[in-house]
């Protein structure tokens, strides 16, 4: 059975990772669950500097799901270099690791491209132009079409490895953003980033986050991520790695019958740091039940009516 998928001229060893933001820089889960058998780790995001994020409180539970204005807090590009990844390579050199990258402008995007271009345990860079959570870049890039394709061309000529652009579901069309990342020459686009929402206390007649508003993750989603790699993947011919509410290997299965080449799982983490192991074995089974015998195939067998 092959498992493996190719972005870029790189081989992911199996399909499922695990999503920036839900599981902070891999040592944080390294004793809680198998890091080698996870096909990615997506780090939380990385920004030239360090940030704080937004204040507390800035996650709060929603009928399945969540909703979190972190606010892109990050230990910066210089600790992450010097002590995130080497760690990483000590203790999990084999595990492809692919740091999450955002920024306030262009040219911090670049700088941060810069740093992890030189880093040969940087498998490749995802580019977060999807955070809800911040005043400035980030989903202020990812929402314009010429934007995304100004940014990803600026970052495509600072690095070789697979470049993947991480799409916003807050937009009209988000196909238009996709093709806009593939003509910047990005490598795939990762979707969906979190649906901004906001969650009121009744008692207390305010936001519950102090932020206002936040990022809404979780099963609630699934539906529009598996409608958006369902569109994205028609449209463009880079991967589309799917995610959104991705709980087990139903779900997965879902995202692969609607174009997604890998998935990632994200705030399943938090209940279940497993969960990317079980639905891989889960996805397995699947591929053996339907007589699939690559990951590659199982978006052959979706009927569109
Ligand atoms: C955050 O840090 O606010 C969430 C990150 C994201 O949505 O990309």
């Amino acid at each position: 059975m092959d498992l493996s998928v190719k972005i870029k001229d790189k081989i992911l060893p199996n399909p499922v990772g695990v999503a920036s933001g839900t599981f902070g820089y891999g040592e944080e889960y390294s004793t809680l669950c198998d890091l080698n058998s996870i096909g990615a780790i997506y780090t939380k995001a990385i920004t030239l500097e360090p940030r704080n994020g937004n204040p507390p409180p800035r996650i709060v539970e929603t009928p399945s799901g969540m909703l979190n204005s972190i606010g892109l807090a990050n230990v910066g590009i210089d600790k992450f270099v010097n002590e995130k990844l080497p760690w990483l390579k000590q203790h999990f050199a084999n595990v492809v690791i692919i740091p999450n990258v955002a920024g306030t402008s262009e040219e911090d995007y670049c700088q941060v491209v810069e740093r992890l271009e030189e880093i040969d345990n940087v498998w490749g860079m995802e580019i977060n132009l999807s955070c809800p959570n911040v005043q400035y870049g980030a989903i202020h890039f990812g929402t314009n079409p010429y934007m995304v394709e100004e940014i990803t061309e600026k970052i495509r000529m600072r690095t070789k490895k697979p470049l993947i652009i991480k799409l916003s579901p807050n937009v009209s069309d988000i196909y238009d953003i996709a093709s806009a990342a593939q003509n910047g020459g990005a490598d795939a686009v990762s979707c969906i980033n979190t649906l901004i929402g906001m969650v009121i206390d009744t008692n207390k007649c305010r936001p519950v986050l102090a932020n206002k508003t936040g990022g809404l993750s979780g099963p609630a989603i699934r539906p529009v991520g598996v409608r958006a790699v369902y569109q994205v993947s028609r449209i463009v011919k880079i991967p589309v790695i799917g995610m959104g509410g991705i709980t087990n290997a139903d779900d997965a299965i879902q995202y692969f019958l609607a174009g997604a080449k890998a998935i990632q799982v994200g705030t399943a983490n938090f209940v279940d740091p497993q969960i990317s192991n079980t639905i891989l074995t889960g996805i397995v089974k699947w591929m053996e039940r339907h007589n699939v015998e690559s990951v590659a195939q199982i978006s052959t067998l979706m009927r569109d009516y």
